[in-house]
């Protein structure tokens, strides 16, 4: 409806100036003109950015209901080790630091034909840190890993998939 409006503002201000430029139109009933043509125009200006802030007008706004993506998940490592892509109803998750990845979109290297499966439904910072396939490593003993290593996958994770969740200690 507004856009309507601007282009028959458009036409009026065209059939002005053409009318205008033939000097059809004395000086002062072409300022009158200008004068009313503007108004309208601020009107229309004032009308549409008024509906703009309806729209965006926070007390209107419904609360953002999502919660923290770290509350989405709160697996212990048994439960954790469902989530390897053997059940298509279940996302692919990996833990590394105490975090939990949605790394669904990587199914391709965690998928049960990836070549990084056993990293899928896995608490593996040790592995992922010292860059070990040994099953031995699947764990979380951070034993002579350094910290920036741990914090390192935790950057590449954090950059590459979503953040899920955390891992339940004490179980
Ligand atoms: C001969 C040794 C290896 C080769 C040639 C190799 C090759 C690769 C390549 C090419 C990629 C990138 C794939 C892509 O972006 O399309 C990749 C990613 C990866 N590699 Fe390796 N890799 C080797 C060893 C390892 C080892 C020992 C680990 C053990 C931790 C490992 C873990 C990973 C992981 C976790 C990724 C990231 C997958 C992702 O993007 O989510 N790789 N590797």
């Amino acid at each position: 409806m507004a856009f309507l409006k601007i282009s028959v503002t458009l036409s009026i201000l065209t059939a002005l100036l053409a009318a205008y430029a033939k000097h059809a139109m004395p000086t002062a009933v072409w300022d009158a003109h200008v004068i009313i043509v503007g108004d309208y125009v601020r009107s229309m200006v004032s009308l549409t950015s008024t509906s703009a802030l309806v729209v965006s007008d926070p007390s209107e706004e419904e609360e953002d209901p999502s919660p923290s993506p770290l509350s989405k998940y709160e697996l212990c490592p048994s439960e954790l080790s469902a989530y390897t892509g053997a059940d298509p109803d279940l996302p692919i998750l990996l833990s590394v630091g105490g975090y939990i990845f949605d790394v669904t979109a990587g199914a391709k290297f965690y998928g049960p034909k990836g070549p990084y499966k056993i990293f899928a439904g896995c608490a593996c910072s040790r592995a992922l840190s010292i860059g070990s396939m040994d099953p031995a490593d699947r764990n979380d003993n951070l034993e002579g890993v350094s910290k920036e290593a741990v914090e390192g996958q935790v950057k590449f994770y954090t950059d590459k998939y979503e953040l899920v969740g955390k891992l339940k200690k004490d179980c």
